[in-house]
């Protein structure tokens, strides 16, 4: 079992920016651009500490459920499903398509947006040479995984600015968008929560809150691992491989299978996204194994 690790972020404003306007809101200050103030960080805070007991007692009960032996694939189909979005070349892309049956290549999604000034590239860097170190384990291991990333940003993330942004990192990867309602959806069904920090009203600078994580998919579609801003490359290059190594077809549960109900009926819904700023305690609800 593997701790759970909650990261998120948005951008690194100047310290003492962040602190000005947090005094403001403290002393009644009316300034609406504010996106925080001392009542609702500690609100935050306090929903932010209610959702990961919450969590923490659900993973317990998960756990029994599994050394009781009555729910074998609780570690599966809890994450993902079916979604539809569109690539960077402006082609539907659906499980269907990116998954079809007999594909062999398994997959990384990330979910950010192009505008994200550190974490996003940084992490698309790391996912990059993750690609080249699985690449580079032999030749049953070429040119089998590939990454997806998937923008929480659709308002500014367009096909046309999507194509620009995948062209700094790894040359497999696919940039998907849509429109907002399907880009919620697929983010509802990854446990990715994303808060738009609007500093002004009519402004189109703003910043995503948005859960960072990366999700290895087999090749068909089904969720197998996921890693955190924390877990270095090395690591991941070797769980992936030992993924690939152990991975058979009939390991997958294709989504939407209808085993999939009973497990689900026990991870913490995470669809309504934590107040803005509090750690998000629904991604990693599936580690078990
Ligand atoms: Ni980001």
């Amino acid at each position: 079992m593997r701790s759970l690790v909650s990261l998120s972020h948005r951008r690194a404003r100047p310290a003492l920016q962040r602190f000005r306007q947090l005094s403001t809101n403290a002393v009644g200050g009316s300034s609406k651009s504010s996106p925080i103030g001392w009542p609702s960080l500690l609100l935050a805070l306090g929903l932010g500490s209610f959702g990961l007991g919450y969590y923490l007692r659900e993973k317990d009960k998960a756990r029994e459920k599994v050394v009781k032996g009555s729910s074998k694939t609780i570690g599966k189909a809890l994450l993902g499903g079916p979604f539809v979005l569109v690539d960077h070349n402006g082609q539907v892309q659906s499980e269907k398509t990116m998954f079809p049956p007999g594909n062999d290549r398994f997959a990384l999604f990330y979910f950010g947006f192009t505008n994200c000034p550190d974490i996003c590239p940084s992490e698309m860097v790391k996912i990059s040479s993750v690609i080249r170190k699985v690449d580079g384990l032999g030749a049953e291991f070429e040119n089998k995984l590939f990454p997806v990333f998937i923008t929480v940003d659709p308002r500014r993330d367009g096909v046309e600015h999507l194509k620009h942004y995948i062209k700094d990192f790894h040359p497999r990867t696919v940039g998907l968008t849509g429109t907002p309602q399907q880009v919620a959806e697929v983010c509802k069904s990854y446990r990715v929560y994303h808060v738009p920090q609007k500093v002004e009203d009519d402004t189109e600078d703003y910043l995503v809150d948005h859960s960072i994580v990366i999700y290895l998919l087999s090749p068909q579609g089904v969720f197998l691992d996921f890693f955190t801003q924390l877990t270095e490359p090395e690591e991941i290059t070797e769980r992936i491989k030992q993924r690939m190594l152990n991975w058979t077809p009939e390991d997958d549960l294709p989504p939407g299978a209808p085993e999939e109900a009973a497990g689900a009926a026990d991870v913490p819904a995470a669809d309504a996204p934590p107040a803005a700023g509090a750690p998000s305690a629904a991604t990693g609800a599936t580690v078990e194994k």
